[in-house]
């Protein structure tokens, strides 16, 4: 069964809302506040650790029932049930989307069970020092070969949950600028590193040469035959990773149903399950499948993914927002951003609905942010008072790890200051100069979690990927594809072999071949 393909503009509640926005807009944050005393009480979700406060976006109750309403009639139930059906409903490809499937241990399938013990044995004798180097050291340094989906994500959640972290080093190589090579193994001995080769296809050029260079620099120093000891591979495709010198025993598998930004949940995060140990790994699956269960079976009125992703909508599509701003206030998630990045622009980065039409509409949001307080030193100026509206998500964690509790106060108080100044503005107090006043009115979310634990960031990374899903299947599109990334590949490829023969004829566009030039002189 394929996906439902409705054009949202054509719907009933698209019509009422474009309707009620002419109503609601002009409305401040602020009246929407003192026009309903439990405001805050009813846009807000409890659940698990998280505490979900979703007050602060320019919607009334209206608002989020003709939103939901729309949910339901462009089909997102059925959608949800196609996708954890394992119906193939990335239909441009021909598969299943079944990510959610790696962190469901009560329906597990069985090959997903035998490479999640493959990981726990593997990782445990690189942690404890059984699995021993060439000259017969225990590994002390593990790196990450691979790009996109294969290392935004486990290189993610290495540096988030470094608190959990053992004494094994991770690094993450993925550009094909070899000066990113270069510089990561500059300070590493052959003796005790590990070296992961991690592509779905095996076929990506950046990897592969990156792969290539350090089994040259490797060889440098042991031999063909130490290569075992030191070299693994996660892929789909045997038949390339066995080509490349990496033999069958160390060859970790997925499947072509787990698409390569949703994939941090399979052995592609073997580099995270060897530093922060199996039982955490376990832990952060957990987390996201109780987050999945919380999906599916919540009623869209108190579904915090179903939630979060309407509100977006509403932005997108009514108040022409062209960006979201995500600002967790906690240094260990300083890479969530280009991680939610690509999940989000490469999923839903498409103008061709699920009927093959141009759409005329907006889809797609472009995320972006950093953590606080930082930004608050760096972009906050254009949140307040800059002219574009820009939702934003804060994420903060009510215990820190290590402890320190003034540090803590001081960084909710300005989570929680933050989020107030951006809604109140200055009204109703007396500014003295234009310069000095904020208008206020711009929205956001609190995500208020109790604790930064595997389970927790586990649950949080499913939500985020079940709102890209919501808001695919509202706008129709097809999410899980990526045939955007394609033409620039190719062209690469052609410019590549222009490069090599130092010649620029069989360049057809002037300006690259004028930059071409530029570049061989
Ligand atoms: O080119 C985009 C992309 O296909 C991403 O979707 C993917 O995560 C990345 O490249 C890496 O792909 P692979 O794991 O096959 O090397």
């Amino acid at each position: 069964m394929s996906l439902p393909s409705i054009n949202p503009t054509t719907t009933k509640a698209w019509k009422k809302l474009s309707n009620h926005f002419n109503e609601i807009e002009p409305i401040h944050l602020n009246d929407l506040f003192s026009s309903d005393e439990k405001r805050e009480d009813k846009m807000s979700i409890e659940w698990k650790d998280f505490y979900v406060d979703f007050s602060k976006n320019r919607v009334s109750d209206t608002t989020i029932n003709l939103l939901l309403e729309l949910a339901e009639e462009v089909k997102l139930k059925e959608a949800i049930q196609l996708q954890f059906s394992g119906e193939k409903i990335n239909q441009t490809e021909g598969r299943a989307v079944l990510h959610t499937a790696l962190r469901d241990f009560n329906a597990m399938k069985p090959e997903v069970k035998e490479t999640l013990q493959k990981m726990k044995l593997f990782s445990e004798k690189i942690e404890n020092g059984t699995w021993k180097g060439y000259t017969g050291k225990p590994i002390t340094d593990i790196v990450n070969i691979g790009i996109g989906g294969s290392d935004l994500g486990p290189k993610m959640v290495t540096e988030t949950l470094k608190y959990y972290k053992n004494h094994l080093e991770v690094h993450y190589v993925s550009n094909i600028d070899g000066d990113h090579v270069a510089e990561t193994l500059k300070n590493l001995n052959r003796e005790t590193t590990l070296f992961i080769v991690v592509s779905k296809t095996f076929t990506t050029i950046e990897t592969l040469t990156n792969a290539i260079t350090i089994k040259k620099w490797f060889l440098e120093n042991a031999t063909i035959t130490d290569v075992p000891n030191h070299f693994v591979a996660v892929s789909t495709n045997e038949e390339k990773v066995l080509d490349f010198g990496i033999s069958n025993e160390n060859i970790f598998t997925m499947w072509d149903w787990v698409g390569g930004r949703f994939s941090l949940w399979s052995a592609v995060s073997l580099s995270t399950c060897c530093a922060i140990g199996y039982t955490n790994f376990e832990e952060l699956l957990q987390g996201a499948h109780e987050m999945d269960v919380h999906f599916k079976e919540t009623d869209f009125s108190e579904n915090i993914p179903v939630i979060l992703s309407v509100l977006s909508i509403w932005y997108t599509n009514f108040y022409n927002a062209e960006s979201e701003v995500v600002v967790s206030y906690s240094q260990y998630l300083s890479y969530l951003v280009p991680y939610l990045q690509q999940a989000f622009m490469e999923s839903n980065g498409k103008s061709i609905d699920r009927n093959g039409e141009k759409v005329d509409y907006q889809t797609g949001t472009i995320v972006w942010g950093s953590t606080g307080t930082n930004a608050q030193h760096a972009f906050f100026q254009l949140l307040h008072q800059g002219t574009k509206i820009i939702p934003i998500d804060f994420i903060g964690f009510s215990e820190s790890l290590h402890g320190n509790k003034e540090h803590q106060d001081i960084l909710i108080a300005n989570l929680l200051a933050q989020s107030e100044a951006l809604a109140e503005g200055t009204a109703g107090t007396s500014i003295a100069s234009p310069f000095k006043e904020f208008e206020g009115n711009k929205p956001s979310n609190t995500l208020l979690i109790k604790k930064l634990t595997p389970k927790n960031f586990g649950a949080l990374l499913a939500l985020y990927e079940h709102k890209l899903f919501v808001q695919g299947i509202i706008w129709n599109v097809f999410s899980f594809d990526q045939w955007g990334v394609e033409l620039g590949k190719k062209n690469a490829q052609q410019t590549l072999n222009a490069i090599k023969e130092r010649s620029d004829s069989s360049i057809e566009n002037k300006s690259t071949k004028n930059l071409l030039n530029q570049f061989l002189k």
